[in-house]
């Protein structure tokens, strides 16, 4: 007889233990919501959608042990007890590999035992890692709470940005990555740096449904010989940082292979420019190179993930995405590592960050959040990386891509690891499609019209199409993001999207044009901008 893993369909990795009921609402009552919220996707009321795929960002259903684990926070303005328990939690998770300590029981279990918590949790002494502890992370701070990722590219970047005027007011500087996300651009480019974008070639290239059974091109990887020759055009000097993001969500949220986090680190290292992770999906990376890349296949996720932080000096994270939590992020990097030498000759860095992150979220202990949801984080953290969940997560995105695939629907194969994506130069078949009439907004306007399911565009419309010159626009793909929230939607959520994707695509021509109506101009602008439906021919229904 078979065993349960010859089955050939997935072991259920989790249950259910609360149910919402989504409410009853009628095309007409989406309609009206629409219209009210300038067709504008980001103000459409969740609460009356079926299905809601905008974003993975702090979507996720948390388990049962999170919400136990923050009933035992504490909200002490001073040192709560979940600030000594996430910061321990860092450590496990990026840098001890498998042999994990989990101080976190010590509190799940009620430990009564004083000496116990201050020896090994209140008052141990950590330094050079990622997070110095003790008196340690009081003389060098590297370790940095905050409510979002984005907060966390704030501190970094307006502080960096500080030190290299004081340097030299007159320098052009640049930070080259295999993919800014839309925010961490956004700070850099406020705080007068320049990005660079240096995808690996072949990013776009399409694999059959076949292919991707067995194979994974590590689309989100790094362009090394575009990176070595811009250091070498630009110089050094001119390079503060290398960033890499994993998983490369604005690649179609494709994975990094360890191979080229190797050789991106080699060359840092070798021009002594401090690399850092954008490492918001730093747990669904490490499964795809335990899944697809020769020599890992017997590795635990917590060891590839400890190999892959080796290779960098620090990272920013949204705990929002790989931290299963609904808020909070954070900023660390290593303890006199390259980042810290190079930017402390004046002040140490850390001092200066700690001096910011009391200034805008709150003292270090909390960084603006409450105790409890620290305490839920710590707990994600540990979930997070478990196997039977990430085969789960990630078995999901790519029944979701399946199954659109084998409807004739163009996505993005193979798909990444939190969010299907759809090609609209491929979508439309019979309807003109010029990027500024921004048809894929159009097409999840119809979605939530007709369906109630909403997704995001991240294509013309919210990388600002028609703003750009002829050269900016060449990097600008036309994709729609179905971004799935973690332990939240089981098949039949999947089978109901794939029905209304597949209905549209057949019935192309009620997918009407968009014209912006306010904002355009805006920084951000797919957050608050207005905009109207240009239909070609009255919707016949
Ligand atoms: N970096 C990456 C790669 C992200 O995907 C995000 C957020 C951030 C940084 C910023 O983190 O939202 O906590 O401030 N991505 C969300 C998304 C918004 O939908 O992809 P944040």
């Amino acid at each position: 007889m078979k065993t349960m893993s010859e089955l050939g369909v997935p072991v259920p990795a989790s249950i259910s233990l609360m149910r919402r009921f989504v409410k009853n609402t009628s095309v007409e009552q989406r309609e009206t919501a629409l219209r009210k919220g300038s067709y504008n996707l980001f103000a459409f009321p969740a609460d009356l959608l079926i299905l809601d795929f905008l974003s993975d960002s702090g979507t996720s259903c948390m388990t049962d042990l999170q919400w136990a684990s923050l009933f035992l926070g504490d909200e002490a303005y001073g040192r709560n007890k979940g600030y000594y328990i996430l910061l321990d939690t860092v450590r496990d998770t990026f840098e001890r590999g498998d042999l994990p300590l989990k101080l976190i029981n010590l509190i799940r279990s009620g430990d009564t035992n004083v000496d116990q918590l201050s020896d090994q949790l209140y008052l141990a002494s950590h330094q050079g890692g990622f997070v110095n502890g003790g008196e340690y992370q009081l003389m060098r701070p590297n370790a940095f709470l905050c409510p979002q990722g984005r907060c966390a590219e704030h501190l970094l970047f307006s502080t960096l940005a500080q030190v290299l005027r004081e340097t030299d007011s007159a320098k052009q500087y640049w930070i080259p990555s295999n993919g800014h996300f839309d925010t961490t651009e956004a700070h850099i480019v406020a705080n007068g740096i320049e990005t660079v974008n240096l995808y690996q070639k072949g990013a776009t290239d399409q694999l059959t449904l076949e292919q991707i059974e067995t194979f994974n091109p590590f689309k989100g990887n790094m362009d090394c010989e575009r990176l070595e020759a811009f250091i070498q055009k630009k110089g050094r000097d001119r390079i503060p940082m290398i960033f890499i993001t994993i998983t490369n969500n604005t690649v179609a949220g494709q994975p990094v292979s360890l191979a080229n986090i190797r050789k991106v680190s080699a060359i840092a290292a070798s021009y002594e420019i401090p690399l850092f992770f954008d490492a918001c999906r730093f747990a669904e990376n490490a499964f795809f190179i335990k899944r697809y890349e020769v020599g890992y296949q017997d590795r635990s996720i917590q060891s590839i993930v400890q190999e892959m932080f080796t290779h960098v000096d620090g990272f920013t994270i949204s705990f929002k995405k790989d931290g299963m939590a609904n808020i909070g992020g954070g900023l660390f990097f290593r303890d006199r590592g390259v980042f810290q030498k190079r930017f402390s000759a004046g002040e140490d860095i850390g001092i200066r960050l700690k001096e910011k992150q009391i200034l805008t979220f709150g003292n270090d202990s909390y960084g603006g959040l409450s105790g409890r949801d620290i305490m839920s984080i710590a707990s994600g953290l540990f979930e997070v990386v478990g196997e039977p969940y990430l085969q789960n997560r990630i078995g999901q995105t790519h029944y979701f891509a399946r199954r659109l695939a084998e409807n004739g629907i163009p996505v993005v194969l193979p798909a990444g690891g939190h969010a299907v994506y759809m090609d609209m130069d491929r979508f439309f078949r019979h309807t003109p499609n010029r990027p500024e009439e921004f048809r894929g907004i159009g097409l999840i306007i119809e979605l939530i019209r007709r369906y109630g399911i909403r997704a995001s565009e991240v294509g013309p419309f919210s990388f600002e199409w028609d703003q750009k010159s002829e050269e900016q626009r060449q990097g600008i793909l036309n994709l729609l993001r179905f971004a799935i929230p973690r332990n939240l939607y089981g098949k039949e959520h999947f089978d109901y999207a794939v029905a209304a994707i597949t209905e549209l695509h057949e019935n192309e021509h009620v997918i009407p044009a968009m014209k912006i109506t306010r904002g355009a101009s805006l920084r951000l602008r797919h957050f608050q901008a207005g905009l109207e439906p240009v239909y070609d021919a009255v919707p016949a229904e």
